[in-house]
């Protein structure tokens, strides 16, 4: 059976949520499950043609219901935890000390994890915070993550985890903080409720902006998905939020000094990170 989506309207629906998202979406690869999607959603509201379900996303998708489906059914959500794990420690070992020393008494110190996907990365800051301790003793640390999904938000909140999802999590570590529940992990009492979720779209300027300033901000394997102009203005929304002297640490495969010039590149044990 043929699709209801054509090449044609590809390239439409493909320019439509590049511009919303900033995620590009090549025909090759991804024609498929586009083309599948909307055949799917389009049963679902009873529309027979790509016309009048494009209608209803531009047009007559007041709440962004519609767009929010969309979004929920594109991403791509690969996460688990301790993923590029240098990170973490070089956050708890190097950057917290540093920003507590120079940050005034009382201040809270802010993290974002930007996007969160379910949850593994900003529960990956909280565990090697705690399991850390020292500067937790001594200073508020708030830990925020956005995704513009918002069905791996909800599964974020609710913090239950695959196996596959905690493979590497030192087991001391993990027996810890989780506790079994049936072929999954759930996350211990202690940490429930310690990372602030919300579903945001990082180039929706009001919604970034609502989330207030940062002084580390951790925004992995997202910037691949994206072109260089989109790139180029999620990296200075970030510069934007970050409080002077904060830090950005990127996926292993992005690199800002491509993107943009106006961080300060640092190496700290093999681990690039990026100072306003
Ligand atoms: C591969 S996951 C990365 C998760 C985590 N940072 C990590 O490295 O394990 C990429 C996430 O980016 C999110 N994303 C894509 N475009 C976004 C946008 N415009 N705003 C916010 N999140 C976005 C997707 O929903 C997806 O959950």
């Amino acid at each position: 059976m043929a699709y209801l989506l054509s090449k044609e309207n590809f390239a439409k629906i493909g320019e439509f949520i590049y511009r919303k998202s900033g995620i590009f979406l090549e025909e090759e690869k991804h024609f498929d499950k586009i083309a599948k999607y909307i055949d799917k959603r389009a049963a679902e509201l009873g529309m027979d043609s790509f016309r009048k379900y494009f209608f209803r996303l531009r047009f007559d998708d007041k709440d962004g219901e519609e767009f929010q489906e969309l979004m929920n059914a594109v991403t791509v959500n690969e996460t688990y935890f301790f993923r590029e794990k240098d990170q973490f420690e070089v956050l708890v070992n190097r950057i917290l000390p540093e920003l507590h020393e120079r940050m005034p008494a009382g201040k809270p110190l802010r993290i974002l994890s930007s996007p969160c996907s379910t949850g593994e990365e900003p529960y990956s800051i909280i565990l090697h915070i705690v399991e850390e301790g020292k500067v937790v003793e001594e200073r508020d640390i708030e830990v925020v993550g956005i995704d513009i999904d918002s069905t791996v938000i909800q599964k974020a909140k609710a913090a239950r985890f695959t196996e596959r999802s905690v493979h590497a999590i030192p087991k001391p570590i993990l027996s810890k903080w989780f506790v079994k529940k049936g072929l999954g992990w759930e996350l211990g009492e202690e940490l429930q409720g310690t990372v602030d979720f919300h579903v945001a779209n990082v180039f929706d300027k009001t919604q970034m902006r609502k989330l207030g300033k940062f002084d580390v901000i951790f925004s992995r394997n997202m910037l691949i998905y994206f072109d260089d102009a989109s790139r180029k203005e999620v990296a200075m929304t970030f510069y934007d939020m970050l409080n002077p002297g904060g830090y950005v640490l990127l996926g292993h495969a992005e690199y800002m000094s491509r993107i943009v010039s106006v961080f300060k590149a640092k190496k700290i044990d093999n681990t690039l990170i990026y100072q306003k």
